[in-house]
């Protein structure tokens, strides 16, 4: 299969006619790129994760382009679900909530809830208004490689997967919705994100958060996968001093390491090979995924530093130590 990717009006309306002819197609969000099709045929589910190569057992979020299409996905939408609803949809949050029966049992992976999210990016709205059925997608990437943030990302891994790729430029977030659980007494945070625990406070006043950094217990079926992983191995430094010891150390072992550094660490690194992720976070957070993938091309060893754990930083570092396998020196 030849994979086109096109942009503008003319992708979004080609890809939207191949949603109803039951294919799958790629579509650019504010977070990472997705791999979306018809939520509502099972079929089409199944071609979701066949071209991805996903474990069925993981399921998939249902994205729409309006709030009043959450209601026929769902069995129950409480007043405090519909403030959460109001305060950050459109935007870079997945709610779980009690599925309808009109969910497949194929894109909840057989649980009786169901993710839905509605991106912010325009494109993407605009993509999903076009097809007029709700998108089931997971993030175009081949399973356990990194989340794509652009077309070309997605190329790397779909290419005579999927017939299209919407390109629409570079993700404006770049880390993956933050989950929330609305199914229980108390919210849950599954997956952090770019909507942050301080910000859910906000408007919910009780919020659980998911710490639990590698591996673990967490209910979300995604987080027991390795997931976010480069191609070569990669460690957390915890300072400065630790990494640069690291990265002399792999050079010692004949290694080709290349660090991943925050601007203001630039002066300190000499010769050696770096890459800078950004002088804030929010840059940071827009490139983690960009330099992972380039970082695995151009070395054997990738050495990044310990970002933090506030805020925004605290979920860039949720991927990092993911990436890591949880090592840090
Ligand atoms: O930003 C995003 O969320 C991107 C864009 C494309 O929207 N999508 C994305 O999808 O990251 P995916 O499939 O790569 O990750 C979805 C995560 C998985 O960890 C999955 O297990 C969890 O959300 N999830 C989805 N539905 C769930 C449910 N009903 N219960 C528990 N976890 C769920
Ligand atoms: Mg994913």
């Amino acid at each position: 299969m030849e994979t086109l990717i096109e942009k503008g009006k003319s992708a979004i309306v080609h890809g939207a006619k191949l949603i109803r002819q039951g294919e799958v197609v790629a579509f650019p969000t504010e977070t990472v790129y997705g791999l979306g099709g018809n939520a509502l045929d099972a079929n089409c589910v199944a071609k979701i994760y066949e071209a991805k190569g996903r474990p069925s057992d993981n399921p998939l979020i249902v994205h729409i382009s309006k709030v009043e299409d959450i209601y026929p996905l769902v069995a129950e939408f409480s007043e405090r679900n519909k403030k959460v609803v109001q305060a950050f949809m459109p935007g870079p949050i997945t709610l779980l909530f009690p599925k309808s029966e009109l969910v497949p049992a194929s894109v909840t992976a057989g649980l009786n809830t169901v993710g839905i999210r509605m991106p912010k990016n325009p494109i993407a709205r605009e993509f999903i208004a076009e097809c007029g059925v709700p998108i089931a997608a997971p993030s175009a990437n081949a399973s356990t490689r990194v989340s794509p943030t652009t077309a070309e990302h997605v190329f790397e891994d779909m290419k005579g997967r999927i017939p299209l790729i919407i390109d629409g430029g570079e993700c404006e977030v770049g880390i993956e919705s933050t989950v929330l659980d609305l199914t229980g007494e108390i919210p849950t945070i599954l997956r952090p994100g770019a909507i942050t625990p301080e910000m859910l406070l906000e408007v919910i006043g009780q919020v659980k958060t998911h710490t639990g950094e590698v591996i673990n217990t967490a209910p979300a079926p995604g987080m027991k996968y390795k997931h976010y992983a480069p191609t070569v191995p990669m460690v957390v430094a915890k300072d400065m001093q630790s990494l640069l010891e690291e990265y002399d150390r792999q050079v010692q072992n004949g290694l080709k390491p290349l660090a991943l550094i925050r601007g203001q660490a630039v002066a300190q690194i000499g010769e050696r090979n770096f890459v800078n992720l950004g002088d804030n976070d929010f840059e940071v957070c827009r490139n983690i995924y960009k330099d992972m993938r380039n970082a695995e091309k151009v070395c054997d060893f990738i050495v990044c530093i310990h970002l933090g754990n506030q805020g925004l930083c605290n979920s860039v570092m949720n991927r990092v130590m993911k990436a890591s396998g949880g090592k840090i020196v």
